[in-house]
């Protein structure tokens, strides 16, 4: 007998202000043609100005604690992977908490950049097998939006913004590979690619938020070698490879990416969630998103083998494994 923190619950939300990539052809020398081939992206979620990333978390773990049937008291922590805070602190996990009326517990942010809700997963995972908390709520929420140079055209057309949130709870499993819930994880960062995906500001240094800078073509070098590496590595953990995966739910960035890695991973693509062409990248965001919509539309099911893989600025990488 083991404890496991097992999925009982999902939801995400979604800024009403769709931009599509044709938007950008007003004011860049871009095109919907190049945006689409090169990186599978066809419109994006903007957040309304006076909506913040604590109120897009708020709204997904709101559709996660209605998809579980519990109230906010029934949460024991909350942990939210973002990189766009709403304010430097406090965290926008203690803002979420005020937001859905959850009066107990704790709650605290994980920053990771696009691999944080595999950190903030796996953090999760650890309160509930360590008896810290018995229900977690982990979400990923991003407004991207508020660092992008719009003057350049490698990285605005590349990103939006969005919420997703997963209830974890303790319950008891068998201690194999049949249980549900969290099975195996792998993290990984090397602060030597720190230069790769950065923004150019902060607290300590220009004093401002600051502007999200990229070398893509060297980070799609690393991309697919690190994702394959480390989605292999959680599965040997656990003595499972490939075959045993029934989804694939990667981090949203480029659609070449994604199909770069199933390929290496031997998935075929029907067996991996895709939902880059409706949200663009949503760093933290784009696994638990891409998990509630694989849910919505029926490809989840439960006891399904999921693999979440992201890698993101640090450079951090890493995978979970887990029995939905
Ligand atoms: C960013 C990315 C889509 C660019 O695709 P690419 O095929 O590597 O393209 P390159 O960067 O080599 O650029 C090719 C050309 O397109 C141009 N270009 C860049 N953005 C453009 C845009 N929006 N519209 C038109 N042309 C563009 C470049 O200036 C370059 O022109 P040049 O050859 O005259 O210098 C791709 O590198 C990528 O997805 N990288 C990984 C990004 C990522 O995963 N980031 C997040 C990790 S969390």
């Amino acid at each position: 007998m083991t404890t496991r923190a097992v999925v009982i619950g999902v939801g995400h939300y979604l800024p009403e202000r769709v931009v599509p990539n044709s938007e950008f052809e007003e004011s860049l020398d871009t095109s919907d043609e190049w945006i689409r081939s090169r990186s599978g992206i066809e419109r994006r979620h903007f957040a309304a100005e006076d909506e913040t990333t604590s109120d897009l978390a708020a709204y997904a773990a709101k559709a996660a604690l209605e998809h579980a049937g519990l109230e906010p008291d029934d949460i024991d922590a909350i942990v939210v992977a973002t990189s766009t805070p709403d304010l430097t602190f406090p965290s926008v996990a203690t803002m979420v908490q005020s937001k859905i009326g959850m009066t107990q517990g704790f709650g605290f942010d994980v920053q990771a950049v696009c691999a944080g809700f595999i950190y903030a997963l796996t953090n999760a995972n650890a309160l509930v097998v360590s008896g810290q908390a018995r229900r977690v709520l982990v979400i990923g929420a991003e407004t991207f939006s508020r660092i992008m140079d719009w003057t350049d055209r490698s990285t605005c057309v590349l990103f939006g913004d969005g919420a997703g949130a997963l209830i974890l709870e303790a319950q008891v499993g068998n201690n194999t590979n049949e249980d549900r819930g969290v099975l195996s994880a792998d993290l990984n960062s090397d602060g030597r690619y720190r230069d790769m995906l950065y923004v150019d500001g902060g607290v300590s240094t220009t004093g401002d938020s600051g502007k999200l800078r990229m070398q893509g073509n060297a980070l799609f070098r690393q991309a697919v070698e690190k994702l394959t590496s480390t989605a292999h590595t959680a599965l040997s953990k656990i003595d499972l490879d490939d075959n045993a995966v029934d989804w694939i739910v990667p981090h949203q960035a480029n659609i070449r990416i994604i199909q770069g890695t199933a390929r290496k991973m031997g998935v075929p693509m029907d067996r991996v969630i895709v939902t880059v062409q409706d949200h663009g990248n949503t760093s933290a965001a784009s696994i638990p998103l891409a998990m509630s919509v694989g849910v919505t539309e029926g490809k989840i099911k439960q006891g399904d083998l999921l693999v979440a893989e992201a890698i993101g600025g640090g450079l951090a990488w890493g995978s979970v494994v887990l029995r939905w």
